[in-house]
């Protein structure tokens, strides 16, 4: 039978898109529709989408080691011996070699008994508060956590309270009320590290003395500082002497280490429990060999000379922004969705892909292009852009007619030309130039 006619002919069916496409009219109302777009070059510096080659901000690749050749060889190599995809969940089919090796590497870096890698950061995350925390426990969360922390959460069925952003005040505050209304409950303090969408650092001295003092237990996100920050970009807790105070250590593979996955680390028996209870871990295919590999190999350069060097070079470009940033996040907080957008699209104009974040990525009213940077940007391409951004989020009185071709810096008209967009003032100076040879 065919089902076409069947499909368009069923009431039910007609309903649900109806739903979907109101649901869509809404998003795209509120400025808040998202599209995919589709890319053909390799991670790295540069993007091209529709035939339009600019400088990359929104990538994590912090490192730059995305498009390493040891990375990629590592991950060559391991897809030949192993093949393309693992096959089933590791409980199920074995732990192939990479995985094992990569856990032991993990473990090593971050100086704990243990480590467990999942298929993702997001799956790590879910998978241990899932697993770690029940119904009858708090879980105190700092109220900018990423999406998979808030999930994990949910997903555990305990009682969660979310305290002020960086504001051990507050989540002292927490902590007096699940110690007197939640007596016989275990307390989990959940928090990143470096802030996704902020760039900006947890107060973590005072948090690990807090979690001592009332007896819980912190998971640390650390998502966004491996690679950049500590000794060998061993992440935050690292470089304030605090990692082995942490109970549980969570990262992800995906961005400075260039390849993809996720990591828990801790003990032996926090890592044992996870692979009994964690359900992002059991009821998943094991992530492909290429991907531990290639994070292995990511892993050894991140600890080693050409880590320091890259990132002595990160914080040289961080350096150009202003204000600096402690890690790689720059947020240019602009507010509304729909100027958010146009801000995004100004900047593609004068060649930088900058991703607009909406809610509910972010607070409603704090819509922002969020700046991110890599040790594989040329600091000449991230001095332009520091120069660009203020006129972006208070744009100059246009000195032409055409809004679309105004200097950012000045207001007089642009130039566009095949590998550069030069601005026609002689005095400013504004210009940014591609590297033709690349695309
Ligand atoms: C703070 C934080 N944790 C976890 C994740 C999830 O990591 P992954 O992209 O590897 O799933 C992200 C991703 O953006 C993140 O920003």
């Amino acid at each position: 039978m065919d089902s076409a006619p069947f499909a368009v002919k069923n009431p039910c069916r007609l309903m649900f898109e109806d739903h979907l496409q109101k649901t869509l009219a809404d998003l795209e109302t509120q400025h808040r529709r998202r599209r995919l777009f589709v890319s053909d070059l390799a991670t790295g510096p540069l993007v091209r989408f529709e035939g339009k080659t600019r400088h990359n901000f929104a990538s994590n690749d912090y490192l730059g080691l995305a498009a390493h050749p040891q990375v990629v060889a590592a991950a060559l190599e391991a897809t030949r011996e192993f093949g393309a995809g693992a096959g089933a969940s590791r409980l199920v089919i074995g732990t192939q070699r990479p995985h094992r090796e990569l856990e032991e590497k993990i473990a090593t870096f971050k100086n704990t008994a243990a480590a467990l890698v999942f298929g993702s950061g997001y799956a790590s995350s879910t998978g241990a508060l899932q697993a770690l925390a029940t119904k009858n426990d708090v879980i105190l969360l700092d109220k900018l956590s990423h999406a998979c922390l808030v999930d994990g959460a949910r997903l555990s069925g305990a009682t969660i309270r979310p305290f002020h952003h960086n504001d051990p005040a507050h989540l002292e505050h927490h902590l007096q009320w699940a110690r007197e209304k939640h007596r016989q409950a275990r307390v989990f303090i959940v928090t990143e590290s470096v802030f996704s969408m902020d760039g900006d650092l947890a107060p973590l001295r005072d948090i690990v003395g807090l979690k001592d003092r009332y007896g819980a237990v912190l998971l640390l996100d650390e998502a966004h500082a491996v690679g950049v920050l500590g000794r060998g970009g061993r992440g935050l807790a690292d470089q304030l002497g605090l990692a082995h105070r942490i109970e549980v250590q969570m990262g992800t593979l995906g961005k400075a280490l260039g390849s993809s996955g996720g990591y828990l680390a801790g003990s032996r028996a926090l890592i044992d429990l996870l692979v009994n209870r964690a359900r992002s871990f059991i009821f998943s295919t094991a992530p492909p060999a290429a991907t531990a590999a290639a994070a292995s190999a990511a892993l050894d350069l991140c600890a080693g000379p050409e880590g320091d060097q890259r990132r002595a070079k990160l914080r040289g470009l961080a350096a150009l922004l202003d204000p600096a940033p402690p890690a790689a996040i720059h947020p240019v907080i602009i507010g509304r969705e729909e100027d958010t957008l146009q801000a995004a699209e100004q900047m593609a104009r004068l060649g930088f892909h900058l991703p607009a974040i909406r809610p509910p990525t972010v607070p409603a009213g704090t819509s922002r292009l969020r700046v991110s940077l890599s040790a594989a940007h040329d600091p000449e391409v991230v001095r332009t852009l520091a120069a660009a951004l203020p006129a972006i989020v208070a744009p100059a009185t246009p000195q032409n007619d055409n809004p679309d071709t105004v200097c950012p810096v000045c207001g007089a008209a642009l130039i566009s030309e095949k590998c550069k967009v030069v601005c026609r003032s002689a005095t400013c100076g504004y210009r940014i130039v591609f590297n033709c040879s690349e695309f």
